[in-house]
C-alpha cells in the first residue's frame, strides 16, 4: 500500500484502469520523462493483421487474425483455437484465464468469447467465406461454470459472390475509450437506428439517451458509480484486477493481455517498491477515493448507455450478446463514436447482488423472467474534440492462441 509520498510530488494525475476509474493520484510536475513507458508496438502489432497473415493462403487463419482483436473482459483473451481438417475452427476456453472474482460464472468470458466469433463471422465473409458453427458439440456448461469443451466448431465454406462486409473495415478502429465523453453529444439519429437493428427476439437493445431519459440515465449513473465503489473495496475482486494491471512497457510487453498502465509516475512507483499489486488498499485510503472520484466523473461525462438484455441467460445467449455487442461497437466506430463497457453492476458475486438486482429491475424492458439478464452495460459517446483516441489494447498473437 503506498502510504508515504515523495516531496516532489505536488500536483495530483489520475491513472486509469479496468473500470474506468484510477489506480493512484499524484504526478511530480517535472522529470518523469526518463520513466517513460509506453505500450510496445511489438505488443499490438496484431492491430495489423494484414501484414501478419500477408502471405498466408487458409482463409481461416485470415479470418482469426482479425477475430482476435475483439473486445473482452480485462483483456484476459481466453481462447484456445484448433485447426481441425481443411475447414474447421473449434474454439475452447483456455480454464486458466477465467476471472474468478468478478466473473464467477464465466459469464462475461462467454460474451468475450461471442465477440472473437463474431469478428471470425464477419472477417470470414470479407474472404468469401460463409460461416456454418455447431455450439457445444460434447455439451454444455452448466449454468455456474466452465470448462474446456469446445464451445463452437466453425465451418468455413467457400461462398459463390464475394460479399464485402461493411463492418470489417472498422474492426481494427475499435477502442474501448475510458475517457470523459462529450456530454452534448449524444448518438445520432443514424447511429442509434443501425444499433436498434441488431435486436433479436432473445436479445434486446437499448441505446438511453441522457435528455430523453434522464430519470433512468441517472439511476444507471448512481448504480454505476455504487457498483464500482463494491468492487473496489471488496478484497477478492480489487485484487484480481489489480494483478491484471501490467505496469510499463516490459511487463506489457511480457504479458499483452490485461489493463496496460503506462503512467511513468506508477511504472517509477512499482519499481522503488511502492506500488503493491498484492495488497489491498483501505477504503479510506487516498488511492481508493481519488479511483472514486475519477470514475464518477467519467460516467457524469456519458451522454448516453448503450444497454444489452436477454430474457433468459443460457450459454448460448450470452454468447450472442457478445455477437451482438462487437457489432455494436464496430457500428458506433463506424460512425465516429467510441464505447465503453462498465460491468461492476452486472457482477455475480455476493457483495454485489442488491445493486445487481437493482439495475436488472430498472433495464429489463419486458416482464422479466427469472433468468432475465443484463449482459452488457456500456457507455457510449465521442471524444471531446482536441483529445485523441486511446491506442489500442495488448494482444498476445495469433500463436499463442492456436494449439495446433
Ligand atoms: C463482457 C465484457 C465486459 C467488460 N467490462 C469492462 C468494464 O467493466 N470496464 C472496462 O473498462 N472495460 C470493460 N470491458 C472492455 C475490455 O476491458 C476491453 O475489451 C479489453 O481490455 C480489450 O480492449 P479493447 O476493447 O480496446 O480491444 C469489457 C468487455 C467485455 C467483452
Amino acid at each position: 500500500m503506498m502510504t508515504k509520498q515523495p516531496t516532489n510530488l505536488r500536483r495530483r494525475r489520475f491513472i486509469r484502469t479496468i473500470g474506468g476509474g484510477v489506480i493512484f493520484a499524484a504526478l511530480p510536475i517535472s522529470g518523469c520523462s526518463s520513466f517513460s513507458s509506453d505500450i510496445p508496438e511489438s505488443a499490438i502489432a496484431a492491430w495489423s493483421p494484414e501484414e501478419i497473415v500477408n502471405d498466408i493462403s487458409d482463409p481461416r487463419i485470415r479470418a482469426l487474425a482479425w477475430a482476435i482483436l475483439a473486445p473482452n473482459p480485462h483483456n484476459r483473451q481466453p481462447w484456445l483455437i484448433e485447426l481441425q481438417g481443411k475447414y474447421d475452427v473449434l474454439i475452447r476456453i483456455d480454464t486458466e484465464r477465467l476471472l474468478e472474482h468478478t466473473d464467477p460464472y464465466g459469464r462475461q468470458i462467454l460474451i468475450g468469447t461471442g465477440a472473437m466469433l463474431g469478428l471470425l463471422d464477419i472477417a470470414a465473409k470479407q474472404f468469401g467465406y460463409n460461416t456454418e458453427t455447431t455450439w457445444f458439440e460434447e455439451g454444455v456448461f452448466n449454468s455456474t461454470s466452465i470448462n474446456s469443451k469446445p464451445i463452437a466448431r466453425v465451418r468455413f465454406i467457400r461462398s459463390i459472390e464475394l460479399a464485402n462486409h461493411d463492418l470489417f473495415n472498422h474492426i481494427s478502429k475499435r477502442r474501448t475509450a475510458r475517457s470523459v465523453y462529450d456530454n452534448n453529444t449524444p448518438p445520432t439519429k443514424a447511429l442509434k437506428s443501425e444499433l436498434l437493428s441488431l435486436g433479436t427476439p432473445l436479445l434486446d437493445n437499448r441505446v438511453i439517451v441522457e435528455k430523453k431519459h434522464a430519470y433512468l440515465s441517472d439511476h444507471i449513473k448512481r448504480i454505476a458509480k455504487k457498483a464500482w465503489k463494491i468492487e473496489l473495496t471488496t478484497p477478492n475482486t480489487y485484487l484480481e484486477s489489480a494483478q491484471l494491471l501490467r505496469v510499463g512497457s516490459m511487463e506489457i510487453e511480457k504479458h499483452r493481455d490485461g489493463i496496460s498502465i503506462t503512467s511513468p509516475l506508477l511504472v517509477a512507483f512499482e519499481r522503488f517498491g511502492l506500488f503493491d499489486r498484492n495488497e489491498f488498499p483501505s477504503p479510506d485510503s487516498r488511492i481508493v477515493k481519488a479511483q472514486l472520484d475519477d470514475f464518477n466523473q467519467t460516467v457524469d461525462a456519458t451522454p448516453s448507455f448503450y444497454v444489452l438484455t436477454s430474457q433468459d441467460n443460457t450459454r448460448l445467449t450470452q454468447i450472442m450478446a457478445g455477437k451482438t455487442y462487437v457489432k455494436a461497437h464496430l457500428i458506433a466506430t463506424k460512425h465516429g463514436f467510441v464505447m465503453h463497457p462498465i460491468s461492476q453492476a452486472l457482477q455475480e458475486f455476493p457483495e454485489m447482488s442488491q445493486l445487481h438486482s437493482e439495475l436488472k429491475e430498472k433495464l429489463i424492458s419486458k416482464t422479466p423472467t427469472s433468468d432475465a439478464t443484463v449482459q452488457m452495460l456500456c457507455r457510449i459517446g465521442r471524444i471531446p474534440n482536441g483529445k485523441t483516441l486511446p491506442k489500442p489494447s495488448p494482444r498476445r498473437g495469433l500463436h499463442a492462441y492456436l494449439v495446433n
